[in-house]
C-alpha cells in the first residue's frame, strides 16, 4: 500500500521521503515485520542443512574421516542435482550430461595444483588459456579481421567485463586525458557494468531500449560526450535475450574514435553457431570494425566447468591497460593479468577440454536442440492468452502478462518444482533454454505447467506469500532501499553457520 503511494515520485524525493518515513515508529515496525517475514523465509530456503548435519565453527580437534567428510558431500550434492539435472532451471548449468561432467572433473583431478601465476612451474597453463582465447576468439570471427586479436582467460562473465571496462578507464585516460570517465550502456545490459562503474569511479550513462528492448539508437547518439571511454551492447542481453543494434552502435562508436564492448558472456557460444545453421543472427562480432572489445563466457555455453570466461581486444595494445605489474615490490617482480593472483589453472584445463571435447560439431548439435526447443516454448507461452513474450528473443525468453501479477505465476512455477529468473522494469520472468530443456519430455512438461499456473493465479486469491510480494517492493521507488537492505541480509544470512 505505502509502496503504491510513492510509485509516482521522482527518485530523488522518493529516497528522501523512505529515509524519514521509516523513523516514523508505525512505518519503522510495519517494515521491520515486513523484513523478518522475507528474510525468514529466505533463511529457511537457504539453510536447509542446518537440521541435517552439524555445523563446523571452528577446526575439529581431531580430523574427520576423509569416507564421513565424502559422505556429507555426496549427499549434498545428491540433493541439489535433483533440482537441476531433470530440467526444471533456468541458465545456471548448461550441459548437464554425466559423462561431459565426469570428463571435466577427470580433468580437473590430474591439475588440481595448477597455478598460472607460477607459468614457469606449468607451462600447461599458458599452452590451455592461449588455446582457450584462440579458438574463442576464431569463433568470434578474429580471422575476418586484419588487427590482431587478443584476450585473456577470466573467471567468469563478470570479470571479463569488469576487467575490460577498468582497462577503457585506464586506456583513455592515458591516451584521451579523461579524467571523468563516462560509459554508454543499455539499461538491459547485465549489471556487471553497473558494478564495473561502481568499482571504478565511472559514471553510467544508461541508455533506453525500443519496444523491442534493444538500445535505441538516438540516445547512444545523444548520450556521447568527451568524458565517453566506451559503449557498450549486449549479444544477447540477460533479460530478454535480445540482441541490441550492434553493427549501428559500434559504428557510432568509431566515427567518435570511442571504445565498442560487445558482451557476448550469454551468446558467444550460440549466436556463430545459430549463424551456421541459418537463423537470423544480426552481426555482433570482430567482423564489425568498430568492435574493439568482447566478452564470452566458456562456462555457459561453452559447456566448460563454472569459473571461465575469456575477455578479447581489438590489438595488444588495450590489452596491456588490463594488465598489472609492479616493479618496485620487495616482494619481486610481480604482474598478472587478471584482478587474482594465483588463479585456478585446472579450471582453464577443464575449459580447455571443454572446447576440444565439444568440437565445432559438437556445439552445431547443441544449437540446434536448444533453438529448436526455444521455439517450441515461444509457441507453447504464446498459446496461452493470458501471456506475451517481450520483444523477438531466440533461446532466452522472457515473458509477462497484462492480466495476471506474473510474479505470482512465477511462485505457481516454483511451487511446480521450477527455477525461474523474475526481472522487473518491466515485470517479467525468463527461462534461459539449456541442453538440459532439450531432453524427452522437458518442453512439454514446461508448457503444461505454465498452463496450469496462469490458471491456478487467475483462480485463487493472492496469499502474498514467495517473491511475489519482494518484487511488488522493488517495483517502488521508495521501497528499493528496503529491498536493497534485504538482500544484504540475505548475503549476511548465507555466511552464517
Ligand atoms: C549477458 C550477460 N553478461 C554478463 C553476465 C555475467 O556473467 P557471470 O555470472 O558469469 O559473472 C551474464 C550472466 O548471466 C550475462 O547473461
Amino acid at each position: 500500500m505505502i509502496e503504491k503511494l510513492f510509485s509516482f515520485i521522482p527518485q530523488k524525493l522518493a529516497g528522501f521521503m523512505e529515509k524519514h518515513l521509516k523513523k516514523i515508529p508505525y512505518v519503522k515496525k510495519r517494515v521491520d515485520k515486513e523484513l523478518n517475514k522475507v528474510i525468514k523465509d529466505l533463511e529457511t530456503s537457504l539453510k536447509p542443512y542446518k537440521d541435517v548435519f552439524n555445523s563446523n565453527t571452528h577446526l575439529p580437534r581431531e580430523p574427520f574421516k576423509k569416507e564421513d567428510i565424502l559422505e556429507q558431500i555426496i549427499e549434498m550434492n545428491t540433493r541439489e542435482e535433483d533440482k537441476w539435472k531433470d530440467g526444471y532451471v533456468s541458465g545456471a548449468v548448461y550441459h548437464g550430461n554425466q559423462e561431459h561432467i565426469e570428463f571435466l572433473n577427470k580433468v580437473y583431478a590430474v591439475t588440481s595444483q595448477i597455478n598460472p601465476l607460477h607459468s614457469d612451474l606449468w607451462p600447461s597453463a599458458s599452452r590451455f588459456e592461449a588455446e582457450i582465447i584462440g579458438m574463442t576468439a576464431t569463433m568470434l570471427s578474429s580471422k575476418k579481421t586484419e588487427d590482431p586479436i587478443c584476450g585473456t582467460v577470466t573467471s567468469g562473465g563478470t570479470e571479463s567485463i569488469l576487467l575490460a571496462m577498468k582497462t577503457y578507464r585506464d586506456f583513455t585516460r592515458v591516451n584521451k586525458n579523461i579524467k571523468n570517465p563516462e560509459l554508454i550502456v543499455p539499461e538491459t545490459a547485465h549489471a556487471a557494468f553497473d558494478k564495473a562503474c561502481q568499482y571504478f569511479n565511472i559514471k553510467m550513462q544508461h541508455i533506453r531500449v525500443n519496444k523491442n528492448f534493444q538500445a535505441d539508437i538516438s540516445q547512444v547518439k545523444k548520450a556521447i560526450n568527451k568524458n565517453t571511454i566506451a559503449i557498450v551492447g549486449s549479444a544477447p542481453s540477460f533479460p530478454h535475450g535480445t540482441i541490441d543494434p550492434i553493427e549501428e552502435m559500434s559504428a557510432i562508436a568509431m566515427e567518435h574514435n570511442i571504445g565498442f564492448h560487445t558482451d557476448a558472456c550469454l551468446g558467444g557460444f550460440v549466436l556463430p553457431f545459430a549463424e551456421k545453421l541459418g537463423f537470423d543472427v544480426p552481426l555482433f562480432d570482430f567482423r564489425l570494425k568498430g568492435v574493439t572489445s568482447m566478452s564470452a563466457d566458456t562456462h555457459k555455453y561453452g559447456y566448460a566447468a563454472k569459473g571461465t570466461s575469456v575477455v578479447m581486444y581489438r590489438g595488444e595494445e588495450l590489452r596491456h591497460f588490463q594488465y598489472y605489474t609492479a616493479t618496485d615490490w620487495p616482494g619481486g617482480l610481480y604482474f598478472s593479468p587478471t584482478f587474482a593472483g594465483s588463479r585456478p589453472g585446472a579450471l582453464s584445463a577443464a575449459c580447455w577440454a571443454s572446447l576440444l571435447s565439444i568440437g565445432e560439431k559438437g556445439y552445431l548439435d547443441a544449437t540446434r536442440k536448444i533453438m529448436d526447443t526455444a521455439n517450441k516454448i515461444k509457441q507453447g507461452i504464446c498459446d496461452i492468452p493470458e501471456l506475451y513474450i517481450l520483444g523477438k528473443p531466440l533461446w532466452v525468453i522472457a515473458f509477462g502478462s497484462k492480466k495476471l501479477n506474473i510474479y505470482r505465476v512465477l511462485d505457481e512455477m516454483t511451487q511446480k518444482g521450477w527455477s525461474l529468473n523474475g526481472l522487473h522494469k518491466p515485470s517479467c520472468v525468463h527461462i534461459a533454454i539449456t541442453l538440459l530443456h532439450t531432453r524427452e519430455g522437458v518442453c512439454q512438461r514446461f508448457v503444461d505447467d505454465l498452463k496450469l499456473a496462469v490458471e491456478r493465479v487467475k483462480t485463487t486469491p493472492d496469499t502474498k506469500k514467495g517473491m511475489a510480494p519482494v518484487y511488488g517492493m522493488a517495483a517502488t521507488i521508495p521501497a528499493r532501499g528496503i529491498v536493497s537492505d534485504i538482500l544484504k541480509k540475505y548475503l549476511d544470512t548465507y555466511y552464517k553457520t
